[in-house]
């Protein structure tokens, strides 16, 4: 262990924790400060920690996440948060943070792994649908409102991941290198507002900042957190991202998870060693049971765990789905569907079929239920309506055909046909193709469960293997549209070149200890031109259709590209150009790029919006609800027209080494400072009906303004409009601004005719900068441009303020 200086420490605590502390003895101690396992008596959560029942100190147990527990057992799927920040509103936020606070102690939890705070980065971020936005205010008002909201239901939130978790690529030993400003500007304003909410938890991030891992990064841990922030409940480390003992608990960290690698017996034998003081020890330890003492779980005052309430969950589901939904387009009035166009449609796409609730990796939740979009759209349609479906773009493959293998084989080793444990199946044979293509392999195999081994089927073409072993991790991300069959079984596909003629082929599948359930299906340029033209035809043949495209995400990896997977950019292209009155629904986490864009007729950003997602779609498509939502984060383009393209450096990282060289710039920050024009603005959401804005004032108030103007609804059909505030950059500050900040705004539901008076306050943390040379908010008092609009690119009203120097 390296020479590490221990200062001495402040013991002091509360009465009961203090008086537990002084009784507890050092086994007992390290056992609260890293998770074990629960000893059969597991519900799938993610961490446990053993308790002292013989001091009345319960176990805690700890489970993800940002869309409701993650148990074996069902719960409330919830949209996600991303889709959560396109409603603009807090109160929302605040219901959301309650169920999933609900249910989180219903279900027999102590801690919810939630919510995520990290900013939105680059468009290409795995965990882009787990957090909230690109916009620090937005995300610091939306971390406080859940965080009220969870812990309302006496549920200990934890906020992640702490810091600069901006991406997924190398998660575990990327350094992220950024400025002091654009650090405290960007992504820390959501932890900040997180501790002033009086969050419970902190978990600290697998990657480095600036040098140091974020779990032994005093900077972090102590002085920001402790010092600055005043942060008085524990620090958790996220799963195996613990690199040490001494470091890491002189910089901060309360608690090792899952296990006890360091802070197990190696901390015991640091202390009897006299290398690590045991006040380190008694401090971690009192900060973990001062949050379990708020609680009420020291002294039994905790609230009984309530019932779940399924039906009040997937009430507040749906509403956050529908209020978070973003019209992105909406040709001379294509939405909502009326007329012969409600009457006659056809769906297209997988996501059309199978409902595409959440994205993959720690955050899934298994639903209650979840209906078929198609079903709902054909359910509220009606029986006198024509509705067909046509999947369009595969993606989970056809059997080989019997003639193409020699000898003959089925290649479908489920249900009955599934292996038996320990049994086995081989074979041997060729595949012969009668043209050079390519051909996608598709194999679906079953696991135990999400925990469990993987017998993992060996799969070779002409000697190589189709699908190397996969890393151990990657077996926990189950989730998404994509990881998983419809029929329950894990997927994974490779598309290789193959020429004409015979091909070796050869599968080795194996039982195991619980059998195997095994197919292996494929995909070439034949199967995917039949399905197009199947759904061509039906495009053709209805009088208006409702394409639904994805894009799969999940946390552990991030995307190769913001292009539409699976030819689906060639479908819609083909179905749009059959039928121009083709309505896209976007279930997407992050940015798409759309070529067919100036096409399709309409554009409904879904996001994954839950398990009530095929309801709430179909209330909009048919205008029984109104689309309210805006954007959190910007659309480029293209690829090479984002904040972090073109340049490995500054995304996805040299040597493990990635630079924020767009500073402050993030998001849209960044498009106004290029003047480069994106494809849909920051901000940006359509309505079914018009508003007017009119009358700006502006008043000084404090250190701050007040902005006072109306929103009118022109239109003919009540609606929702989120107004937004910007300023402009202080003068006298000679730091990096932005050109335009989001500085304000207000969620507005309105009537035909009716006008609001909106006033809303900007305080003075929104018109002050960081400066890195005094390490303190420098006050951007004077004049500041002022606008008002319905996107960031939209402003509609424009005026200034002199912001005072003094109150
Ligand atoms: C994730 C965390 C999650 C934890 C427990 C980690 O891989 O980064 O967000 O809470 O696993 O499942």
């Amino acid at each position: 262990m390296p020479d590490l200086s221990f200062p001495p420490l402040d013991v002091s605590a509360p009465d009961r924790v203090a008086a537990l502390l002084d009784r507890l003895t050092l086994d007992e101690k390290i056992s609260l400060l890293h998770g074990d396992d629960p000893e059969g008596d597991s519900l799938g959560e993610a961490g446990h920690v053993r308790g002292v029942p013989r001091l009345g100190i319960p176990a805690l147990r700890l489970a993800d996440g940002p869309v409701g527990p993650r148990l074996t057992a069902r719960a409330t799927a919830l949209p996600a948060p991303v889709a959560l920040a396109a409603t603009f509103s807090p109160e929302l936020a605040e219901s959301f943070g309650g169920v999933i606070g609900h249910e989180a102690r219903a279900l027999g939890q102590d801690v919810l792994l939630s919510p995520m705070v990290n900013q939105i980065r680059t468009p290409y971020g795995g965990r882009n649908f787990e957090t909230f936005s690109e916009d620090p205010l937005l995300c610091a008002d939306l971390v406080t409102a859940e965080i009220r909201g969870i812990q309302a239901q006496g549920t200990i939130a934890t906020v992640k991941h702490l810091a600069a978790n901006n991406q997924e690529h190398r998660r575990t030993s990327v350094d992220a290198t950024v400025d002091e400003q654009t650090l405290r500007e960007m992504d820390l304003p959501g932890f900040e507002a997180a501790v002033r909410a009086g969050v419970g938890s902190v978990m600290a991030a697998y990657n480095s900042v600036n040098g140091a891992f974020s779990c032994e990064n005093a900077d972090l841990l102590t002085t920001l957190l402790r010092d600055e922030w005043g942060f008085t409940g524990f620090v958790m480390s996220d799963w195996w991202a613990t690199h040490s003992v001494g470091p890491s608990l002189l910089a901060g960290l309360d608690m090792e998870m899952p296990t006890g690698e360091y802070f197990g017996i190696r901390l015991k034998k640091a202390v009897l060693d006299g290398d690590v003081p045991e006040d380190y020890v008694d401090r971690a330890v009192r900060r973990v049971l001062t949050v379990m003492d708020r609680f009420g779980l020291l002294d039994g005052s905790a609230p009984s765990r309530p019932a779940r309430d399924a039906t009040a969950g997937a009430r507040a589901t749906q509403e956050i789905a529908i209020a978070a939904a973003v019209l992105l387009r909406n040709d001379r009035g294509a939405l909502p569907l009326t007329g012969h166009g409600a009457r006659s449609l056809a769906v297209i796409g997988l996501s059309g079929a199978v409902p595409f609730v959440s994205g993959g990796g720690s955050s899934h939740v298994i639903p209650d239920s979840a209906t078929s979009p198609v079903d709902a759209i054909r359910h509220r349609a009606g029986e006198d309506a024509s509705v067909t479906y046509a999947l369009g773009a595969d993606y989970f493959g056809k059997p080989v055909p019997d003639a193409a293998l020699s000898p003959a084989a089925s290649f479908d080793r489920t249900g009955p046909d599934a292996l038996a444990p320990d049994d086995s199946w081989t074979y041997e044979g060729t595949l012969t193709v009668d043209e050079d293509d390519e051909w996608t392999f598709v194999v679906h195999w079953s696991q135990r469960d999400e925990f469990g081994p993987v017998t993992r089927p060996g799969i070779a073409l002409d000697g190589t293997d189709l699908f190397p072993e996969l890393p151990d991790l990657e077996e926990l991300f189950a989730g998404g549209l994509t990881g998983t069959t419809p029929d329950g079984l894990r997927t994974r596909s490779i598309t290789v070149p193959l020429a004409a003629g015979a091909h070796s082929l050869s599968v080795d599948a194996r039982g195991g200890a619980d059998g195997l359930n095994f197919r292996l299906q494929h995909l070439t340029s034949a199967t995917r031109a039949s399905d197009t033209a199947e759904a061509v035809r039906a495009a053709r043949s209805a009088d208006s259709v409702v394409l639904f495209a994805w894009q799969d995400t999940t946390e552990g990896e991030d995307l190769g590209t913001l292009a539409l997977p699976a030819a689906q950019n060639e479908l819609i292209a083909a179905v749009a150009a059959a039928n121009p009155r083709t309505v896209v629904v976007l279930n997407s986490s992050t940015c798409v790029t759309m070529p067919w864009l100036d096409d399709v007729a309409a554009v409904l950003q879904m996001w994954y919006s839950g398990q009530q997602g095929a309801e709430a779609t179909a209330a909009l498509l048919f205008g029984d609800e109104a689309p309210g939502g805006k954007l959190p984060l910007t659309f480029p383009a293209d690829e090479n027209s984002h904040p972090v393209a073109g340049d490995p450096d500054s995304y996805p990282g040299v040597d493990d080494k990635v630079t924020y060289k767009e500073g402050i710039h993030v998001g849209y920050r960044w498009y106004d400072a290029h003047d480069v024009t994106p494809l849909f603005p920051f901000g940006h959401g359509l309505s079914y009906t018009e508003f007017a804005y009119g009358d700006l004032r502006t008043t000084p108030v404090g250190l701050g303004f007040d902005v006072s103007f109306t929103v009118r609804n022109t239109g003919s059909r009540r609606g929702t409009e989120v107004a937004q505030v910007y300023v402009g950059p202080a003068e006298r500050l000679e730091l990096p601004q932005a050109v335009r900040a989001l500085a304000a705004y207000q969620r507005l539901s309105l009537e035909p005719g009716e006008v609001q008076q909106v006033v809303l306050h900007v305080g003075r943390r929104q018109l002050s900068s960081w400066s890195a040379a005094t390490h303190r908010w420098l006050h951007g008092s004077g004049e500041r441009d002022v606008a008002v609009g319905s996107s960031s690119r939209d402003l509609r009203l424009h005026g200034s303020v002199v912001v005072p120097e003094h109150e």
